[in-house]
Parts: C-alpha cells; sequence; structure tokens
C-alpha cells in the first residue's frame, strides 16, 4: 500500500513521519518546493520536539520520501491523507479552498482505485463536498471512497500523541476503506472507532471546542475568584479530583491561543448558525476567552498606572510552552495593547522570537529582543509572563528582582505559588 500526504505544515509533516514510523510506505507532497527541499535532507522547519530525530531515522529507511510533485504522487498512490491548512474566513467558517484545489487535483489524477483520507480539522459534510469535487472533475469512471480520520496531535507533544494515540477515529462509508484503514492502524487496533463520517469530521470540532469550553469556564471562575479570596488554583484542584471533571485543561490564565481552538470554535459556531442550531454557549466562550487580553493589560495598568515609556520585560511568545507557533498568540495582543500605550518592551522566547521578527520587526522603536529571560528583565518596570516555559519556572528570581527597576511581576499563566513569591518581597 502506497500512501501520499498531502502538505507538510504542523499535521501533514507529523502524519508522513509518524506512519511511516508505523512501517507504511509513505511519499510526502508540498507545493512549495523549497519545504520539500529541506525536509528531504532531513531539516524540520518547525519547532517540534522528536520530530527531526524520527524523519531523519525514516528517511535512512527506504518507505519514507518526499516529493514537490503532485500530480505523480497522487497517481502513484493508493491512499491519500489530506493534511492542507483550513484557516479562519472573516465571517468565522473554514476556507476550504485548499481542500477543494486538492480534490480536483486528485479526481485529475485518478489513475486507480484511491482512498482519499481527511486529516485536516474540517466541518461536518466536507466529506459529501470532496466527493462531488472529485466525481464533478474526474475524467474516467475509476473508483473512489472517502474517508474522516481527525488527528489529535498537540502541538509540542505531536510525535508521542501520534505514536500513542488515545483513539483513532475513523469515519467510513464502504467496506473496503474501513478495511484500509484498520490495515494502516493495525498498531492501535484496540483503540480504533468506527462512525459514519460525519460523525468523525463532528468528533474532532466536538473535542477541541469542549476543550476549549473547558479553559474559558475555569478563567471565569477565575474573575470570581480575583473579586474574592479564593484562589484558582485550588478552585480547579478541588474540581478536577472528580474524575468526571478531570484536572486537565483547567488551568486559568491569558486564555488559549493557536491554529486550532479560536479557529474551530468559530467554524462549529458558524456550521451551527446555518444548520439552526443555538450556538450561544459556544459564542459566550469565544468571548471569554478574547476578553482575557483586556483583563491581564487592567491588571497591568493597575500595577503601574500609566504604560507610557515604561519598560516591560514580557516573557513567553509562541501561543504555548514547546512551540515555535505563535498563530493567535496571546502575546500578540498583548504586546499590541503595550505599544498603544506607548510602553517600551523588551521580548524574550526560547523559540519564537525568530516568528515574531515577522510582525514585530527588531527596528520597531518601542521592541527589543532580549538573549534571555534575564536580560529582558534588567532595568523593567514590570516582569509580563505570557507562556509558561520550564525556563520562567525555573527562573532565578532573587536575580531577576535584582535585575529590574521596580520588583513587579504580572503572570498571565500562574506559574509561581502566591505565597512563596510574596516572601521574596516581589509584588505579584
Ligand atoms: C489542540 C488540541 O489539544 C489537540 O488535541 C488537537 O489535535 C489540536 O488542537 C488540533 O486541532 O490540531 P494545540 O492547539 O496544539 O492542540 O494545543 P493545546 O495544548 O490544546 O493548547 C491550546 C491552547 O489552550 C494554548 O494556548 C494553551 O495555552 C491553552 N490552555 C490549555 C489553557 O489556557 N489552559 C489549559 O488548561 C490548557
Amino acid at each position: 500500500m502506497k500512501i501520499a500526504v498531502i502538505g507538510t505544515g504542523y499535521v501533514g509533516l507529523v502524519t508522513a513521519v509518524g506512519l511511516a514510523e508505523l512501517g507504511q510506505n509513505v511519499i510526502g507532497t508540498d507545493k512549495i518546493t523549497e519545504k520539500i527541499d529541506k525536509i528531504s535532507s532531513g531539516d524540520v522547519p518547525i519547532y517540534e520536539p522528536g520530530l527531526e530525530e524520527l524523519l531523519k531515522a525514516n528517511l535512512k529507511k527506504d518507505n519514507l520520501s518526499f516529493s514537490a510533485d503532485l500530480n505523480k504522487t497522487i497517481q502513484s498512490s493508493d491512499v491519500i491523507f489530506v493534511c492542507v491548512g483550513t484557516p479562519q474566513r472573516g465571517d468565522g467558517s473554514a476556507d476550504m479552498s485548499q481542500m477543494e484545489e486538492v480534490s480536483r487535483m486528485i479526481a485529475e489524477n485518478l489513475n486507480s482505485y484511491k482512498l482519499v483520507v481527511e486529516k485536516s480539522t474540517v466541518p461536518v459534510m466536507t466529506s459529501m463536498w470532496i466527493k462531488r469535487t472529485i466525481s464533478l472533475y474526474k475524467k474516467n469512471e475509476m473508483a473512489f471512497d472517502v474517508a474522516s480520520n481527525p488527528e489529535f496531535l498537540r502541538e509540542g507533544s505531536a510525535v508521542s500523541d501520534f505514536l500513542n494515540p488515545d483513539r483513532i477515529i475513523v469515519g467510513i462509508e464502504t467496506d473496503k476503506a474501513r478495511d484500509i484503514m484498520v490495515e494502516i492502524y493495525k498498531k492501535f487496533k484496540d483503540r480504533i472507532i468506527v462512525t459514519n463520517i460525519d460523525t468523525a469530521e463532528l468528533i474532532k470540532h466536538a473535542s477541541n471546542s469542549f476543550l476549549a469550553l473547558k479553559i474559558s469556564y475555569i478563567n471565569l471562575i477565575s474573575e470570581l475568584c480575583d473579586r474574592t479570596n479564593a484562589d484558582v488554583e485550588k478552585v480547579a484542584k478541588g474540581m478536577g479530583l472528580d474524575p468526571r471533571i478531570g484536572e486537565l485543561f483547567l488551568k486559568a490564565g491569558l486564555g488559549y491561543g493557536g491554529s486550532c481552538f479560536p479557529k474551530d470554535i468559530r467554524a462549529l459556531t458558524k456550521i451551527g448558525e446555518d444548520l439552526g442550531v443555538n450556538v450561544n454557549l459556544l459564542k459566550e466562550a469565544d468571548k471569554i476567552n478574547i476578553d482575557r487580553i483586556k483583563i491581564f493589560v487592567e491588571k497591568i495598568k493597575k500595577a503601574l498606572w500609566i504604560l507610557k515609556d515604561k519598560k516591560f520585560a514580557i516573557l513567553g511568545l509562541s501561543f504555548k510552552p514547546e512551540t515555535d507557533d505563535i498563530r493567535e498568540a496571546p502575546s500578540i495582543k498583548v504586546i499590541r495593547e503595550l505599544l498603544d500605550e506607548g510602553a517600551l518592551l523588551r521580548l524574550y522566547d526560547p523559540e519564537a522570537m525568530d516568528n515574531m521578527k515577522e510582525i514585530f520587526p527588531e527596528e520597531s522603536p518601542q521592541i527589543t529582543y532580549a538573549q534571555s529571560l534575564y536580560e529582558a528583565a534588567e532595568g523593567a518596570n514590570a516582569l509580563l509572563i505570557v507562556t509558561e516555559w520550564d525556563e520562567f519556572k525555573e527562573m532565578d528570581l532573587q536575580r531577576v528582582k535584582k535585575a529590574m527597576a521596580n520588583p513587579i511581576i504580572i503572570d498571565g499563566r500562574n506559574v509561581f505559588e502566591l505565597s512563596k513569591i510574596r516572601e521574596l518581597g516581589i509584588e505579584y
């Protein structure tokens, strides 16, 4: 069985390498030739722990290769995993133009039976459009099937998530498609859930939106804590010990970012509205998340009154630790708000600074990039923690305090224990 993986972004590259690691014969493809050249030589264009090692190891074996020739790759494959982007459009819906383009290419290169597998996150009923598009543009009577196999990997732990999945969701319409998918994932036989395609598509959007709801819920509770004597960390712990609730994804703070939760909750909202469903619950969760930035900036103002010409160390630029991804990162919104107030910012992140320089260039008058968190703290009127990298959790607080003009830390991720940090004479 020959498998093609179209798209070499975070999901596509991990899928190609992961399937090869499972022993499959895989060709990864992308229309960006430079990306393919880089990956073919064992170079991973993103920061994802463990991925480069696994890519290199599998390139050495004979079952993984990359090609920029999409037509040829489609022709030579039996199964095609589609991992292209489905970004957000202005009205909140998912932009499916890359999906449509790939469907047309598959139709034009349908030289044998092919199973087309949606791996990208797509709105429910997308498979209907893929099937219709392939049928409309194909030039022969060759048979094909569509399947949905949503991916649940998290950036930062993508490799281990792919190789140790909680569940493999397989949405199919025919026995042939089911047999192929079960064969591919035979190593995880006990974790395969077979459903119809609409169900599989919805499981993905429903899961991501539920996790986003959970985060917004604890953030709503954190506002109650701020106005009372309650400690949100302890409330979350007390709630989470109930197995029906669970401890994970109850970390209050600046809210969720990234390329998935903000976009997926809006895409589910849009499709729900189109289908006449009351989706106000999802809308409120999105609104609570957006408001987190305003609430954080209000806290900064409460500590420093006027922000113009004040110096801030900003620690953490990626949307979460262990990634260089800054898509929908809360840091971008915080930085914009502070720039508008006339503040002077010194930014630091272990991996995401190069990406951030594309949005806020080094030449920007109010911005400098530091080489370490201590350099960022030098002379600062306040230090802001925006992403909870381990490096920040382990910082030498005495050294930071000495370096700063005013020992004030405003922590958007609740990294430190309140009582301990206050003992050091830091306003937290
Ligand atoms: C998320 C899902 O967790 C994956 O299962 C899914 O496959 C992926 O989206 C996707 O659809 O591709 P990811 O966006 O990589 O993964 O990151 P998460 O670890 O889920 O974190 C998302 C955001 O929520 C981050 O900004 C994080 O800081 C925030 N978060 C997470 C909180 O604010 N509080 C928490 O308790 C947990």
